[in-house]
């Protein structure tokens, strides 16, 4: 018997329907916000992917030579071809650009529990702005999805990339060590960050300046950076960051829509693209982040493009949906207003199809009883798999041009008039 291989899944048709309402509240938040959809390969060179996707990612790519000889791998996130869109087929659209994008990813994770190696993403990004009202807007249309798919308590955790890159770059530490330094942040493995700073001949200040950014953390936007501030004063990059940050949340305040924030100074992500602010979001019942983005102002740059500043955020569909499992969110599916037809002979067959013409013309999702199955054994096997409304076709009351209209749930049946038919179930399923 074949299986699905190890951290591939089946989505059943309850975990697909779940997966495709975040992916539709998702796709409605970024026509809401003025993102355009793109739709881009699975497949995309290695060279491509492997850029500045971080080590940690790229030791878990996908990656294969296909039949022509080419190093090609899955994309194991979607920044990476849009960016190369950018620099390329779109370079002369004009900004800002917002770019919308949906669909499955690829990394060979350890499978655990939100850990997938096949898993789904709703990923927004906007290019042309160094402003922090794009930082702003990217941290607010997550805030709006989370809210708009009813989740509870989520928190946004927040930092800045250029506070970290600040000291260690005044410190004199290369691209490469400041990445490595940064994957043992993302691990929050700090002992181990602070011995690798130590190793990379950081002074004794500059130390003391980490082992205390580490520590620095807390709900209070304002207070955090008040306190950042003083503990970067003499790196110059570092207080540009904080300075930024502090525009940020202004703008975040101010917007109106309750937040909810965990400011952490040593915050780092493990993709190595980051240039700026930069976050996860979380709700409190699961410790893996829902989804997570920043600031990345080089990419497009490296990709042979201009210099195009841009920031995004990619919302990660599976964590989604099992947050709204733990939290028994049950989105709205069409299975509330579905409606059996069941026809007690066979002389009325072509009227039960003829009124589930009828009934889905008006927009109800209709089965029609296709086993022959007397109307009780129909009932039951409706009752079973949920389904809403049965109409009972039966030539008593086709004679009298009525139908008989039965709410499953409540187990209550009424005679009702075929012209009224459709609107007495859209009255009682609103
Ligand atoms: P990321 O943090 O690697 O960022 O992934 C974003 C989200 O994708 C995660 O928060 C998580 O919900 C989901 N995700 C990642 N890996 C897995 C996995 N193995 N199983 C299940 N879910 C997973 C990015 O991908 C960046 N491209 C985000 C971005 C866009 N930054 C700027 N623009």
């Amino acid at each position: 018997m074949f299986k699905t291989v190890r951290g591939m899944r089946d989505f059943l048709p309850n975990d697909a329907e779940k997966m495709r309402y975040v992916e539709q509240v998702s796709r409605e938040v970024s026509k809401l916000y003025g993102y355009e959809e793109i739709i881009t390969p699975v497949v995309e060179s290695y060279e491509l992917l492997a850029a500045k996707t971080g080590e940690e990612i790229r030791q878990r790519m996908y990656n294969f030579e296909d039949l022509g000889g080419r190093k090609v791998a899955l994309r194991p996130e979607f920044t990476a071809s849009v960016a190369r869109l950018v620099a390329t087929k779109m370079r002369n659209e004009p900004k800002p650009m917002r770019l919308f994008s949906t669909g499955s990813l690829y990394r060979y994770d350890e499978p655990q529990y939100g850990r997938f190696r096949e898993f789904w993403q709703a990923n927004y990004e906007l290019f042309g702005s160094t402003r922090p009202e794009a930082d702003a807007e990217i941290l607010i249309l997550t805030n709006d999805l989370l809210k708009r798919l009813e989740l509870q308590n989520y928190r946004f955790k927040i930092g800045h990339t250029g506070i970290l890159r600040g000291i260690l770059n005044q410190e004199g530490l290369d691209e490469g060590q400041q990445n490595r330094l940064m994957q043992l942040l993302d691990k929050k493995n700090w002992e181990d960050a602070l011995a690798n700073a130590r190793g990379a001949n950081v002074s004794q200040k500059g130390l003391r300046t980490l082992e205390r950014l580490f520590e620095t953390r807390g709900e209070d936007a304002f207070q955090v950076l008040e306190s950042v501030k003083e503990t970067v004063q003499e790196y110059e990059g570092a207080l540009a960051a904080v300075e930024n940050l502090w525009e940020i949340f202004e703008l975040v305040r101010d917007n109106g829509e309750q937040m909810d924030v965990m400011v952490e100074a040593g915050f780092a992500r493990g993709l190595e693209y980051y240039t700026g602010m930069i976050f996860e979001s979380y709700i409190p019942e699961i410790d893996v982040a829902l989804g997570g983005g920043g600031r990345y102002d080089k990419l497009i740059q490296l990709f042979g493009g201009e210099s195009i500043p841009a920031v995004g955020v990619a919302q990660g569909i599976d964590r989604i949906v099992l947050s709204l499992n733990k939290q028994k969110v049950s989105p709205k599916t069409a299975k509330e207003r579905s409606v059996v037809v069941i026809s007690v002979k066979n002389e009325s067959k072509a009227k039960a199809l003829e009124l589930s013409a009828m009934l889905r013309k008006a927009g109800l999702p209709v089965e029609v009883e296709v086993m022959g199955r007397a109307v009780s054994r129909a009932l039951a096997d409706a009752d079973r798999r949920g389904v809403a409304y049965a109409v009972i076709v039966g030539p008593e009351e086709l004679k009298a041009e009525k139908v008989v209209l039965r709410e499953m749930k409540k187990r209550e049946q009424r005679t009702v008039e075929i012209s009224n038919l459709t609107e007495e179930i859209l009255v009682s399923s609103t």
